[in-house]
């Protein structure tokens, strides 16, 4: 394990400059206009899927993105059928595959896994989803989705509605948006479905203008982008806590109506009934376009990777405390007992460097 990978990973998309982000913006927008021109750009290349969770969208636009960029692709979307089986821990599997592969695309349920896996990896690690925590490539997605559709990424209010306290790709979202000038967000959600403190605390400490409300009625009107999610069944404790706020947002036509003509309505998908199909007709819905648009990105992250294009971001910023344990259940480092307990800060809040929890000492 070393502190300063060689490699430029993607676990965090805030490990990169705002300027990286854009230049990948500019070249995904070149390989959407002109995709013959980058058919054998991979040529030779290996990437592996390792797809711990269900997957659709983010494991075939990963793969679809290598085929077009000429490479290849090996990897598992069931770790039944792969020795996770058989007990595999990340760390062994991450190591093996690296070292078939030249870059590697991972998405595992449970929060910091693709961190704990880029401290062994032997290639560089793109996170497609970790738990309720992050999921970057989402957020390019989301952010390619913008520029091309309203042409800018500066002054847009952005509406938040649905399962805001799971919803990584919210989070990712509202911490990328954050960095781009005259942002402002209306986040809404039910009291249970807020967003996480740390993305509020985040928010208030950048001055970031932002209000939390219940009602999608009212919110609705003064928006440029409504950004909707699923309520998300897999991460509740129980049946009843879903069943509870299932249903609570629907965005059907007459919501609609109140929406100004030039706002745009995203979803990262999948979809259960937050938005009601009649809607997809409407010449606003945009989450069709954006799982498409999630390709091109995706081709020119690929590329821009294995071109060793930009920094590697430091994989280990704080370090490794023995005997103090993250305070959040859903952290890797609970599963996968090998892992060193690493954390950022001092004083009294320290951060876990896998999943971002905030733990007070
Ligand atoms: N948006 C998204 O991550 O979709 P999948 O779960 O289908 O990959």
């Amino acid at each position: 394990m070393s502190e300063n990978s060689q490699f430029i990973n993607l676990l965090d998309l805030n490990d990169h400059p705002v300027s990286w982000w854009n230049k990948l913006l500019e070249l995904g927008h070149i390989i959407k206009k002109y995709p013959q021109n980058y058919a054998k750009a991979c040529e030779g290349k290996i990437m592996g899927t390792l797809f711990y969770e269900p997957s659709t969208r983010t494991q075939m636009s990963f793969q679809t993105a290598m085929l077009r960029l000429g490479g290849t692709i090996i990897g598992f979307d069931n770790p039944a059928t792969s020795s996770v089986a058989k007990g595999e821990n990340i760390k062994d599997t991450t190591k093996i595959v690296s070292g078939y592969a030249d870059i590697m695309v991972m998405r595992h349920p449970v929060e910091g896994s693709v961190k704990a896996a880029a401290l062994t990896a032997e290639c560089p690690v793109i996170n497609a989803g970790d738990g309720g925590h992050l999921h970057p490539t989402q957020t390019l997605t989301d952010l390619f989705t913008l520029k091309e559709e309203k042409g800018t990424l500066e002054n847009l209010t952005i509406g938040f509605c649905g399962d805001l306290k799971n919803g990584r790709t919210v989070h990712s979202l509202i911490k990328a948006m954050s960095c781009y000038k005259g942002s402002r967000f209306v986040l809404i959600s039910t009291k249970e479905l807020k967003i996480p403190n740390y993305i509020r605390d985040m928010l208030t400490a950048s001055g970031i203008p932002f209000k939390e409300v219940t009602s999608l009625d009212d919110a609705i009107e003064n928006l440029d982008v409504l950004y909707m999610t699923r309520i998300q069944r897999e991460r509740f404790g129980s049946e009843e806590e879903y069943n509870a706020q299932k249903g609570c947002y629907i965005l059907d036509r007459e919501k609609m109506k109140k929406a100004r003509e030039d706002m745009i309505v995203l979803h990262p998908l999948p979809r259960v009934d937050e938005i009601a199909v009649e809607v997809d007709s409407d010449k606003r819905a945009m989450y069709f376009e954006q799982a498409k648009y999630g390709m091109y990105i995706r081709m020119a992250l690929i590329l821009t990777i294995l071109r060793g294009d930009g920094e590697a971001p430091r994989l280990i910023k704080g370090r490794e405390r023995r005997h103090f344990t993250c305070s959040n259940p859903a952290c890797i480092t609970h599963r996968e007992k090998y892992l060193p307990h690493l954390f950022e800060g001092s004083g009294d809040i320290l951060i876990c460097e896998y999943c971002d929890n905030r733990t007070l000492i």
